[in-house]
């Protein structure tokens, strides 16, 4: 096989069980990719930090940008926006594919790296960035790419359904739940962007892109988070036949607006919603993420499973390295992001909080 080498940024709980994994099933992998995949080397920010899984020692550095040179294949699994962003454009910029989890930055510098991409023929793959070990985001991008999506709502956030789950069927206090999403490892490194919902408002602005074809900036998603979900409301919404959600709402809205030619709209929103117990949303239990789409053509369909947890994401990261792989073998023909519309955004709040 030809060699691909692989640089792997981050070793944390979901970059730990990449490198992990990579390692154990190299052989399989490099069948299913057509080239070898090496891993080159692990980029820390401290070499003494504790790591989920045993890896040689040899592998880690603190030096990302060597890393980054020599490497066909960049895993960014850092989080936050800075230095991932520039490692990122490095990376593009000298003649790497990118996989990332970081939901951070593409919400916010999506488009930027997307067109660094573009501009060198570079790709990049993010299946791990919303809904954990879900596959999401290629379903949207590409096999509803003949469709029409009118709507998606979403479970997307692993430690905040954990919360209101337990809450609902054990009758727990928000603060106790909390902190055993904390260490089960759901949780965000601080759990305000999971409570408060800037982690679902960030993975909504993902899919509501793709799956509008546009680009919808993180600030034009209204987000509320459940902090103000008490025993009460879960007990009144029980009683009322439904259940507690937060919810990623992402829909289409007809002759909504005259700002675009095409009388269209689209609004991006997280909340904490009623989702009726017979809706297949309201089984989703635990931490795990659910997404539910609604197109033209295709009707409904659910994507179900892991929205968290290292192990899980992992596996989404490494389906977009053998993609990268094969891409690479394939001589660098990519699937190139799809024309962007300019869709206009219309913040509506919570025009229902009934599904
Ligand atoms: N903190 C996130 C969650 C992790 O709870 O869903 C996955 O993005």
């Amino acid at each position: 096989y030809r060699r691909l080498r692989v640089a792997l940024l981050g070793a944390g709980s979901v970059g730990s069980q990449v490198a992990a994994l990579l390692l154990k099933h190299g052989d399989e992998l490099a069948d299913r990719a057509g080239a070898a995949l090496e891993l080159i080397g692990i980029a820390v920010r401290d070499l003494d930090a504790p790591r989920e899984t045993d890896l040689p020692k040899e592998l880690f550095t603190t030096d990302a940008e060597s890393l980054i040179v020599g490497a066909d294949i960049v895993i960014e699994l850092m989080g936050g926006i800075e230095p991932a962003k520039t490692y990122l454009l490095q990376a593009i910029n000298s003649g790497a594919d990118v996989v990332t989890a970081n939901k951070a930055v593409l919400a916010t510098h999506g488009p930027e790296i997307f067109d660094a991409a573009d501009q060198v023929g570079a790709q990049v793959y993010y299946e791990a960035a919303a809904a954990g070990a879900i596959p999401i985001i290629r379903p949207l991008r590409d096999s509803l790419a003949g469709d029409r999506v009118q709507r998606i709502m979403g479970i997307v956030n692993g430690t905040t359904n954990y919360i209101l789950d337990r809450m609902d069927t054990e009758g727990a206090e928000f603060a106790d739940v909390l902190a055993q999403a904390q260490a089960l490892g759901y949780a965000e490194a601080d759990p305000t962007a999971d409570v408060e919902g800037y982690d679902a408002a960030q993975k909504a602005a993902i899919l509501a892109s793709l799956a509008f074809h546009t680009t919808v900036p993180l600030e034009a998603v209204h987000r509320e988070g459940i902090t103000t979900i008490d025993k009460t409301a879960i007990e009144a919404a029980r009683h009322a036949g439904y259940v507690i959600k937060l919810l990623a709402v992402c829909e289409r809205l007809e002759n909504e607006t005259q700002a675009s030619a095409s009388g269209e709209a689209i609004s991006v929103r997280v909340y904490p919603a009623l989702i009726h117990r017979d809706h297949p949303l309201a089984s989703v239990h635990g931490a795990n993420n659910a997404v539910f789409v609604e197109a033209e053509a295709a009707g409904n369909l659910m994507f179900y499973g892991a929205g968290a947890g290292g192990v899980q994401t992992a596996s989404a990261v490494l389906g977009d390295v053998v993609s990268a792989a094969r891409r690479h073998i394939a001589g660098g023909v990519g699937v190139g992001e799809s024309t962007r519309a300019n869709l206009p955004i219309v913040e509506i709040g919570r025009v229902t909080t009934r599904y």
